[in-house]
């Protein structure tokens, strides 16, 4: 079996898209449109190498590349399809084989369609092959040029093509496959002589045949899975596919998402068996939700790991945590960076967490913000507790132990310590240590003034 690399166009200067970002770099269910064009590349079809044609400009496309160890090509300035594989030419020296060429902003695109388009074209040794699609508006894709007895003659691109050839409704995808040697030396053979003054690659298909090579058009319906993404509508356009793909995998995978249209989980999420979720929620980056959870609408869940049998009620934001098996969190519950939520524990309504590690079983049940603090298994937070972990310079930790039982409107001023199974007294600021077993209560007596209402009600009048 002969070899094969991808040559990704991105270089083009998107736009269209009307970003300062580079339009490849638009994220699409959590990651970059070009990374599943990439994927597609690596794993798909397992492409020994990969080179990602870009600007010398663009500077964020260089930088993901870089950091995601992908090969790049400059292409000098962006005068077209043609050019920019050119410019992939150095990276590809003595190569012997195919060469597949994608382009960057066709995230859609599925590994079985290219496998079996490219197999088609190495099984008789093809020169040349081009992925082609019908939709239903061919809008602005280059036209596919057949003969009478369906042979492809040409690609035209829609702004060089006569009113007959716009009529044509087979277009060409941007996927196309080449033999290397021939691909190579015909590219210098490209003419920039057309409306938009650019280096075509589609013009070599005219070129092949002149020569007599052998050119293969394959028909790779469906064509929303080719769908090329120049604006921000074809951005949503994919986002509608990309999220019913991605919903219909996991309800396959037994995942309840009756209302799925309106259920929003990033391509990198893994979720268990018997979970069910509901309606505008959002489940972002790489979560990991375990078997038989409930997440409630309007929930926002980003880089999170929720264990087994969670319940995440309404409009709770999860971020960067751990919520263990059993835990309850919600409604209106806010789970900050690096927290984590204990088996069975219980996070309210309107509690905040930050940097906090709630143990086993322990409860917040409403009102409350606990940020730097480690609390302890089997913990009771009374209803407005307040850790104060911020003096206006520095954040300091706040510790208690197993079992402590905290009344309502407590402050604990950090950096303060309390000793398992220690009670502190509704309306405390602890600002000392607390010993074990010891109640500690910071709030002034309480006076009783006898009569005082009725001596108030002389003075003014209070019905
Ligand atoms: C291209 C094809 C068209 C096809 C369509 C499919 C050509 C001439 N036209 O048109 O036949 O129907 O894709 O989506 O090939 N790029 C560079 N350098 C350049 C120009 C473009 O790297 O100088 C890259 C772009 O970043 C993009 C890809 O090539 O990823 C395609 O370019 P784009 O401008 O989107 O071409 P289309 O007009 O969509
Ligand atoms: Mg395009």
């Amino acid at each position: 079996m002969s070899k094969l690399v991808t040559v990704i166009l991105a270089a083009g200067q998107s736009t269209r898209m009307k970003s300062k970002r580079s339009k490849v770099l638009h994220n699409l269910a959590g990651q970059p449109v070009i990374s599943y064009v990439v994927d597609i590349a690596k794993k798909g079809v397992k492409s020994e190498k990969v080179i990602v044609v870009v600007g010398p400009k663009q500077d964020d496309l260089r930088k993901y590349l870089k950091e995601n160890h992908i090969a790049e090509a400059i292409q000098k300035q962006p005068l077209g399809t043609g050019n920019a594989v050119q410019a992939s030419e150095n990276k590809l020296k003595g190569f012997d084989g195919y060469v597949l060429v994608l382009c960057g902003d066709v995230p859609l695109l599925q590994a079985e369609v290219v496998s079996s388009f490219i197999k088609r074209v190495k099984s008789k040794n093809f020169t040349l092959g081009v992925l082609t699609m019908t939709p239903s508006d061919a809008g602005n894709y280059g036209r596919i040029v057949r003969d009478l007895d369906g042979e492809v003659i040409k690609i035209v691109e829609a702004r060089d093509a006569s009113e007959e050839e716009l009529k044509i409704r087979e277009v060409n995808s941007g996927i196309l496959c080449f033999d290397a040697k021939w691909l190579f030396k015909s590219l210098k053979k490209l003419s920039n002589k057309n409306v938009k003054g650019e280096y075509y690659i589609t013009d070599l298909v005219g070129i092949a045949l002149k020569e007599g090579a052998s050119v293969v058009a394959f028909n790779g319906e469906p064509a929303h899975d080719l769908l090329g993404i120049n604006t921000r509508i074809d951005l949503a356009r994919a986002y509608e596919i990309m999220r019913e793909r991605i919903n219909k995998k996991h309800m396959l995978g037994g995942v309840g998402l009756l209302d799925y249209r309106h259920i929003n989980i990033d391509a990198n999420v893994k979720i268990g068996a018997d979970t069910s979720i509901m309606p505008y929620s959002f489940i972002r980056g790489d979560t990991r939700i375990g078997k038989d959870c409930i997440i409630e609408n309007g929930v926002v869940i980003e880089n999170a790991v929720i264990g087994d049998g969670v319940h995440i009620k309404a409009h709770s934001v999860i971020e960067d945590s751990k919520i263990a098996d059993g835990a309850i969190v919600g409604p209106f519950s806010r789970v900050r960076p690096d927290s984590k939520v204990g088996k069975g524990a219980r996070v309210g309504n309107f509690v905040e967490l930050k940097k906090c590690d709630l143990k086993d079983g322990a409860k917040a049940n409403h009102l409350s913000y606990l940020g730097d603090a480690s609390i302890g298994s089997g913990v009771n937070i009374g209803c407005g507790t307040i850790t104060c972990n911020y003096d206006g310079v520095s954040k300091y930790r706040t510790v208690i132990g197993d079992n402590v039982f905290v009344g309502s409107d407590t402050q604990f001023v950090a950096p303060v310590r309390i000793g398992k199974c220690a009670t502190i007294g509704a309306g405390s600021t602890i600002t000392k240590d607390v010993p074990a077993d010891a109640l500690a209560l910071s709030r002034s007596d309480q006076k009783i003034i006898k009569n005082w209402s009725k001596k108030r009600k002389k003075k003014k009048s209070c019905s």
